[in-house]
């Protein structure tokens, strides 16, 4: 990199939850990497898990691959919410979401302020701040959109909000097909979110998207945390039909992947924890345990946590089933009679927090059941190995659609409802039936290789010359003739 490069400053502001802040450290890393100078803009009480999660060595070292944070103040009163709730991870209660997104919009004036001091020379944005891209703007800075998830689910959620098939069917559960999108891909208006399709209920959230696609627009590109290997076509059809600039910089936690940060990635790392399933995993075979996750923010009922434990008993496969804390004096009220100790040796339920990435590249790690969040979905990829796809909101149907239909290491468990939080009920039959069917037999051997191909062009990807590699350079260089070619 030249020292014009180096001298570029970029600014990146996350979405406050969890899993968006995780992967904009993992892409401040990346320019950080390159020798340039960022800066992560956050509220007060998000700075401990983002300094956590940047790692204790690096935040201690000198100037090299230092991430800076600044913190702008989160608008309680103003939005009239009360105090605590600076990120998704720590609202409880739905009732909360419009007071926190109208803060959100409050945090636009503050960040001004911020350019006004520091000037960077670029701002890269969580799409749930569209005025980022306006206020960029008004100080002459180039500004990039972080959308979060892969080119796939972009394609598809611009071609349904442009072309509304879903106004073309008589019911909820009719499927129609996404027009203008390669691959005859086929949804129900009961897998796609309300948000997307025209919805007078919640004019907010509407507006609120309106705004998110005309920032889309009007920046100057996206960065997407994929490979190019991996969504071809959809890279391009981002690129060439629906008319994005796009740089593709992922897996972006592998090009940060020393072992040791890996294990603390997450929030309170139980180490005794971590220990006991890494070494319970030693004992195994490979291939044969299943790994079952649905991310941090989904809340199962009880009904559906007992459902799963019948059912992974049922396939006769081995586990490890990561649960979230049970609020309820710590007891699990909804393990079946005996469930623990019968399955004594065979499968491990985990409470709280896991270290999802060193136990799905355990060699015994044959398949992995997901929620279809992207950050899980890459990090399968890049583990190499099948899916059980278990989609529960947001953008998650459409991920399923590539992991089962276009990439085929997938099996889809059948959840048919978009349901915030919560997901649609999948009886134990069918949780039985999937995880048979991704850990054993023909198929399962052709998905598990399908997806260990994938794991090593993600790998390719982020080495020197590779595809993710090389965008990445491409995007620095062109900031900084974008910079330079201004002065
Ligand atoms: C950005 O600016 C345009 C033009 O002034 C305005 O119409 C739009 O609402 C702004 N967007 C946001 C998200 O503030
Ligand atoms: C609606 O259905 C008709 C008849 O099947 C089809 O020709 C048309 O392309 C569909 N429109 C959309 C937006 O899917």
């Amino acid at each position: 990199m030249s020292n014009e490069v180096r001298s570029l400053h970029v600014f990146f502001i996350p979405f406050l939850a969890h899993g968006h802040i995780i992967p904009t450290i993992d892409m401040a890393k990346l320019f950080a990497g390159k020798g340039l100078k960022t800066t992560i803009i956050t509220t007060p009480l998000n700075v401990p898990f983002i300094s956590k999660a940047i790692g204790k060595a690096e935040s201690e070292s000198n100037d090299n691959n230092v991430i800076h944070i600044e913190t702008i103040e989160f608008p309680y009163a103003e939005a009239g919410l009360p105090k605590g709730c600076e990120n998704t991870n720590s609202i409880t209660s739905m009732h909360l979401y419009p007071a926190f997104f109208k803060a959100l919009g409050l945090l636009q004036h503050p960040f001004e302020q911020l350019l006004l001091q520091q000037h960077p020379n670029c701002v890269v944005a969580d799409v749930m701040f569209p005025w980022a891209t306006n206020s960029s703007a008004k100080f002459g800075v180039p500004s990039l959109v972080y959308d979060g998830t892969s080119f796939f689910s972009i394609c598809a959620n611009e071609c349904t909000r442009l072309y509304e098939p879903y106004k073309n069917v008589s019911s909820d559960s009719e499927p129609f097909v996404i027009p203008n999108l390669p691959g005859e891909i086929t949804m129900t208006r009961m897998q796609v979110s309300p948000h997307v399709m025209s919805n007078k209920e919640s004019p907010a959230v509407t507006k609120l998207l309106e705004e998110v696609k005309e920032s889309e627009l009007k920046s100057y590109g996206m960065v997407v945390n994929s490979f190019y290997e991996l969504e071809k076509v959809y890279a391009d059809h981002l690129r060439n039909n629906l008319g994005r600039k796009a740089w593709h910089v992922g897996p972006m936690f592998l090009f940060n992947r020393v072992k040791e940060e890996k294990a603390h990635r997450g929030m309170d790392a139980s180490i005794n924890d971590e220990h006991e399933c890494l070494k319970w995993l030693d004992t195994k075979e490979p291939n044969s345990v299943v790994y079952v996750c649905f991310g941090t923010t989904t809340k199962l009922t009880d009904s559906q946590l007992e459902d799963i434990a019948i059912g992974l008993e049922a396939s006769g496969q081995q586990f490890i089933w990561v649960v979230r804390k049970s609020e309820k004096d710590g007891v699990d009220q909804w393990l079946p009679d005996g469930f623990e100790e019968r399955i004594e040796g065979k499968g491990l339920i985990i409470r709280g927090w896991a270290p999802q990435v060193l136990i799905l590249e355990h060699e015994a790690i044959g398949a992995f059941v997901t929620h279809c969040g992207w950050n899980s979905i890459l990090e399968g990829v890049v583990a190499g190995v099948p899916m059980v796809t278990w989609p529960i909101a947001y953008e998650q149907f459409f991920n399923e659609k590539l992991v089962a239909e276009i990439l085929k290491i997938g099996v889809p468990v059948g959840a048919k409802k978009w349901a915030a939080g919560v997901g649609d009920t999948v009886k134990w039959e069918a949780v039985e039936k999937a995880v048979k069917r991704i850990m054993i037999g023909e198929e399962a051997e052709e998905m598990r290789n399908k997806a260990k191909g994938f794991s090593q062009l993600a790998r390719q990807s982020v080495e020197e010359g590779g595809s993710s590699y090389s965008d990445l350079d491409a995007l620095i260089a062109e900031l900084g003739s974008l910079s330079y070619s201004n002065e």
